[in-house]
């Protein structure tokens, strides 16, 4: 394991304020954009914690990029819970949400809010983030209640990607796009912190964005949302199967990662590791002391 330590950024989040539901409204009062990535883990949530980055959500994309399932249904509450609370370790200023996995939320508001409150108690979150619109208004109203922010999901939403007919653009029809609308208001009013809008028309998601006193974060919604969101893996190139046309990639780590395991293999085949910078040594008394010892059969 290495011992180097990061050297900008270790200032950046010492010099840092914790982020809270109080950041977010303050940067949609003051116009400046939320910043928020996908984190599963410790390493990763200490990178994007030093780079500064707003937020970080332990989304159910963790099922698909992290753990190879097909889609994000197989998701269960102690997978994002595990997940949550290594990322929590890495989350020193960032605000830390856990995403609900599907039918976590769904069958009861009970079981709803005794599965957001796992998220804070056991999991470090501070927040939750669940999909769906007016279906789901009396159960973020139960959660806002039991003193837990919630964040919304609108548009795409993939725990229903069967009812939605795969992974498709929403809010493409004038009714469509009404609905979406009357769905982020009542989510408002029921008491969110804020909305993520996933593949949205970028007009849309504008609009909505100004009409809301509360931050939308955009996935595949355009530039007027109040903040952005990607999924870790897809802008580090760590996700092999496909990348969303929103995805921009800002590195190739699943390429690099082959790169140093080939190289590794190739150096241990030929026996050039462990070479002596990394291999530790007794002195060399020692090692004729234990000689000596063996000699004389001690
Ligand atoms: O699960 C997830 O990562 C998400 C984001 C893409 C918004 O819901």
């Amino acid at each position: 394991m290495s011992t180097v330590s990061p050297v900008s950024s270790v200032t950046a989040t010492t010099a840092r304020k914790k982020v809270t539901v109080a950041s977010f409204r303050r940067k949609k009062e003051q116009g400046e954009p939320i910043t928020m990535l996908t984190g599963y883990d410790y390493p990763t949530a200490l990178a994007l914690d030093q780079a500064g980055i707003d937020s970080i959500l332990v989304g159910d994309s963790l099922g698909m990029v992290v753990l190879g399932y097909e889609n994000t249904i197989p998701v269960t509450m102690e997978e994002v819970l595990h997940h949550c609370r290594a990322a929590s370790r890495g989350a020193k200023t960032a605000f830390l949400i856990g995403d609900m996995p599907f039918m976590s939320y769904q069958a009861s508001v009970e079981e709803a809010v005794r599965n957001a409150g796992r998220l804070l108690k056991e999991g470090g979150a501070e927040a939750v983030k669940l999909e769906g619109g007016r279906e789901r208004v009396e159960t973020v109203r139960a959660i806002v209640g039991a003193g837990i922010p919630v964040m919304g999901h609108l548009g795409l939403t993939p725990q229903s990607i069967h009812a939605q007919g795969g992974y498709r653009t929403q809010g493409r029809t004038a009714t469509a796009a009404k609905c979406l609308l009357e769905d982020a208001l009542l989510l408002e009013e029921a008491g969110c912190f804020s909305i993520v809008l996933e593949s949205v028309p970028g007009k849309l998601a504008e609009f909505i964005s100004k009409r809301l006193t509360i931050p939308t974060i955009g996935i595949g919604a355009g530039n007027g949302c109040d903040g952005q969101v990607l999924v870790v893996h897809d802008i580090l190139g760590l996700f092999d199967r496909f990348t969303p046309k929103f995805v921009k990639k800002y590195a190739d780590l699943h390429t690099g990662m082959t790169r140093a395991f080939e190289e590794y293999i190739a150096d241990v085949t030929a026996r050039r590791f462990p070479d002596t910078d990394h291999t530790v040594e007794m002195p060399e008394e020692e090692w004729e002391c234990f000689e000596q010892s063996l000699k004389n059969g001690d």
